[in-house]
């Protein structure tokens, strides 16, 4: 369990195990299915590449009738803009009257995540919210309310478990840390 992996250039070791995550996701799902019991059929709306792990474990926890598909922010440089833009891309199911909960892997300072709830508003949902395996509570910046965080951390930067270190890392089964 103390062994270091190494991705690309830095040193990785375990900061939460397998089954530290397990408990985290069984955890989360129990609030998901007493929150969404009654509700008409919910759209999980996985963010990736990130979420694919997450959402995958989540699902097998949820015991109501729901449906499950993708999203994708991808980046792009605006032209003559300063900063990064994102644009939301393989949004296929209307959204009008639904109940939407998007899975995301982490919520850092939050700008992705505001950028696309406010994307998925423009359709009219009955509801959105946000179910994220990692928060990170000391840079979270921004004010739409993250209601399902599985997995409060630090400002560390962490793979596994479907997060990557410049792509590589997504396949681990526990998540590291990068060692200084
Ligand atoms: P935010 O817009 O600052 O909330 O950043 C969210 C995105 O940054 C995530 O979806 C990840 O792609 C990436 N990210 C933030 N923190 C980490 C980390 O510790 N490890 C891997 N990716 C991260
Ligand atoms: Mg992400």
């Amino acid at each position: 369990m103390d062994e270091t992996i190494k991705l690309h250039d830095r040193q990785f070791k375990v900061l939460i195990p397998a089954a530290r995550i397990d408990e985290a996701v069984t955890d989360v799902a129990r609030r998901i299915n007493s929150d969404y019991a009654a509700r008409e059929t919910p759209l999980f709306l996985g963010v990736l590449n990130g979420s694919f792990m997450f959402l995958s474990d989540l699902m097998k926890k949820i015991e109501f009738n729901c449906e499950l598909s993708f999203v994708k922010l991808a980046s792009y440089e605006g032209t003559g803009s300063t900063g990064e833009v994102k644009n939301l891309i393989g949004l296929n199911n209307d959204l009008a009257g639904r109940h939407v909960v998007i899975v995301e892997d982490i919520v850092d300072t939050g700008g992705s995540i505001e950028h696309m709830v406010r994307e998925l508003e423009r359709h009219r949902p009955a509801s959105i919210e946000i179910c994220t395996l990692f928060f990170k509570p000391a840079s979270y910046a921004r004010t739409i309310p993250v209601r399902y965080r599985a997995l409060e951390i630090g400002n560390e930067f962490i793979v596994g478990y479907g997060l990557d270190y410049n792509q590589l890392g997504r396949n681990l089964k526990d998540v590291y840390v990068v060692t200084e």
